[in-house]
């Protein structure tokens, strides 16, 4: 069983990676909090308890950083509208809000439990778990691993370079990744290969009832989207892979590299910087005046997509029924 805290900006991706960390049972999902991403804060947070509510899913939710740490804010309000998550209805929220700021929730369960005994899973913009080890850097020592979803080493879909969640706090994503802890970079090479596929649809809408709908409802809206701004069959399912990748050690294949974020560049500002220690041709040595730094990061390179779909088809199944559905 591996025990997470699910950072998110919900988000349509966010909220199947809600139902998985909720509905696998090899995860434990010690709370979710949120962070100004894909819509501002207020939304996102409200996004987070609608989706517990259809889900019937009751674990601490805590609201965290409504603005990035040094760059403006931006929101994707194009792939995502205006509410975060339109399409679905949302129902209202069955509990009230943990009282904790995100960075002390993070903190404080880091803390309170066993040392290598806790992932963080940043799906959103990392502006929380920057502050969380500014605050306490004992955590960085302490947590089992951050596997988070954002980067990439090909392309980008907010600029030609930079992946959204690190494009909308560089700064925040460089520190994270400038942390000596386990990191995994699940990253838009990534989750290209995680699709909502007709075929994955299908397997959803054979489970029936409310939430099955309302998963039907996710993808219907953010596939429109993926359709008109980037010209996708399917939309993908970005964040889920990284709860998934926990719950079943098979599901990626990795390479390590060494990461950095560009946090300078006119038009690369946000990029992920991948130096591969052993993949052909993606090795590039250590440039005179440029010294990278050792090959630590895991960067998720292939996806078993059959066992992804299971993964998520499993877990929606299992919350439907424990709703009576
Ligand atoms: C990431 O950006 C957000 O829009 C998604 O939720 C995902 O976390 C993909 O670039
Ligand atoms: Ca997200």
């Amino acid at each position: 069983m591996e025990k997470i805290i699910l950072d998110c900006d919900p988000g349509h991706d966010d909220a199947i990676a809600i139902l998985l960390a909720a509905g696998n049972p090899n995860i434990e999902l010690l709370g979710i909090t949120t962070v100004a991403g894909n819509q501002t804060l207020p939304k996102v947070t409200r996004n987070a308890l609608a989706i517990c509510a259809a889900a019937g899913i009751e674990v601490p939710v805590a609201a965290g950083a409504s603005v990035p740490l040094v760059t403006p804010q931006v929101v994707a309000e194009d792939i995502h509208g205006d509410t975060g998550l339109d399409g679905p209805v949302l129902p209202e929220p069955t509990f009230e809000l943990d009282p904790r700021h995100a960075v002390d929730f993070i903190i404080e369960t880091v803390m309170s439990h066993e040392p290598k005994t806790v992932h963080l899973v940043p799906v959103g913009p990392l502006t929380n778990i920057a502050l969380a080890m500014r605050k306490e850097p004992a955590i960085i020592d302490r947590v089992k691993s951050v596997i988070l979803m954002g980067g990439s080493y090909t392309r980008g879909n907010s600029t030609v370079c930079a992946e959204f969640n690190i494009y909308v706090d560089p700064e925040a994503a460089e520190a994270v990744f400038r942390g000596a802890w386990d990191v995994t970079m699940v990253g838009l090479d990534l989750t290209h290969q995680a699709l909502a596929t007709a075929e994955l649809q299908d397997r959803v809408r054979a489970i029936g009832g409310d939430l099955a709908q309302f998963v039907l409802d996710i993808w219907g809206f953010v596939g429109s989207a993926y359709k008109k701004v980037y010209e996708f069959d399917y939309p993908p399912v970005h964040d889920a892979v990284c709860v998934a990748a926990l719950a079943d050690p098979q599901l990626l294949t990795c390479a390590k590299a060494f990461v950095t974020v560009e946090l300078h560049g006119q038009w690369t500002k946000g990029m992920t910087v991948a130096n591969f220690a052993d993949v052909p041709g993606m090795h590039h040595g250590s440039s005179e005046g440029l010294p990278m730094g050792a090959a630590t990061t895991d960067v998720a390179m292939k996806l078993d997509w059959d066992r992804f779909a299971d993964l998520v088809v499993d877990s929606i199944s299992a919350l439907a029924a424990s709703k009576g559905q």
